[in-house]
């Protein structure tokens, strides 16, 4: 049997490899927070189960520490790799090294962390900060010059694309000193907490009338911030510019509807790539690059947003 070594910097970690298929696939996920999580845990069961694959699938509700419960119960159970989409970035060392110890293949899903790259096998995901700068970009072309002050709805605190996006849309709007960012809260990534959050920005600037756009880490919290926009009989989309990330189906009928003006799309297809790595890997040894990147791009409302609605609405969202 193959023998790769996988952990260069801590060589006593190794993982079998070559021995065929990897039959059972443990999957830690983060829980069910947006439309775009629920998504992406439809399409993992849907490629597993095209693939022959045994998934156990562990959701653990927002909270790291279920999600290194999970690890570690796959662990004992001696599955053949670990999917982990990791709610927050730090704090998974001691657990990765576990699984490396046990020579179980780690493949992170969607979000990264801040540990040695050897811990795991690959990580698939978009480039987040990208994201972020797209949609900054975007609002530098939008507003063509003219002042504008800014509310971001971040993301969860602490997971990275909470922290890319953050960065990135500072990249895009930098130069651009008509453009501030006056309030910046996190949401959560929750429909909910994007509406409780917007509320109270809204009242923070004269009503609102002191906004000129949102820039939401994901479309959920952008679609809770829309209806407290209409609540406090603002339009959204033309009073306050919307722009956000993810592309789910109801952002769309937003942009159908004028009520959003873009979004940048994370593909929820993350299982299928990685996947692909860990068959490649247990094949033949073949090692996947440490970061498999999946496609972002923008969407307006000139981008027929009720065909991608029609097109989306029925994927698991
Ligand atoms: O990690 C990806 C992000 O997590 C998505 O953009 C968001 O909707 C989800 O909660």
């Amino acid at each position: 049997m193959l023998k790769r070594t996988l952990m260069a910097s801590v060589a006593v970690f190794t993982f079998a490899a070559g021995a065929g298929h990897a039959q059972t696939i443990g999957f830690s996920q983060i829980g069910s927070e947006s439309g775009w999580r629920a998504a992406e845990t439809t399409v993992t069961m849907q490629e597993a189960e095209n693939r022959g694959i045994d998934l156990r699938f562990s959701d653990a509700q927002q909270r790291q520490e279920n999600q290194i419960a999970a690890l570690r119960s796959f662990i004992a159970q001696g599955v053949d790799a670990i999917l982990l989409a990791p709610v927050v970035a730090t704090g998974w060392d001691s657990v990765l090294e576990e699984a490396a110890e046990a020579e179980i293949p780690v493949v992170l899903l969607d979000r990264m962390v801040d540990s040695d790259p050897d811990l795991y096998l690959t990580a698939v995901g978009s480039d987040l900060v990208h994201e972020g700068r797209v949609a900054g970009e975007w609002l530098v072309e939008a507003v063509d010059g003219a002042d504008c002050r800014v509310v971001e709805l971040q993301g969860t605190t602490g997971s990275s694309p909470a922290i890319d996006r953050k960065n990135g849309f500072e990249q895009g709007i930098a130069g651009a000193d008509n453009i501030e960012i006056v309030r910046s809260q996190t949401g959560d990534f929750t429909r909910t907490r994007g509406k409780e959050v917007m509320e109270s920005f809204l009242q923070a600037e004269n009503g609102g009338a002191d906004i000129c756009a949102l820039y939401a880490h994901n479309d959920d919290m952008a679609v809770g911030a829309i209806q407290a926009i209409k609540e406090a009989g603002l339009n959204p989309g033309q009073d306050i510019l919307v722009v956000s990330i993810d592309a789910v189906p109801d952002i769309f009928q937003a942009l159908a509807a004028g009520e959003a003006n873009a979004t940048v799309e994370l593909t929820p297809n993350m299982a299928g790539p990685a996947f692909d790595a860990l068959e490649a890997y247990f094949a033949d040894g073949t090692m996947p690059e440490k970061f498999i990147q999946t496609e972002s791009r923008l969407y307006t409302q000139a981008d027929d947003p009720a065909g991608e609605y029609e097109a989306r609405k029925d994927l698991g969202y």
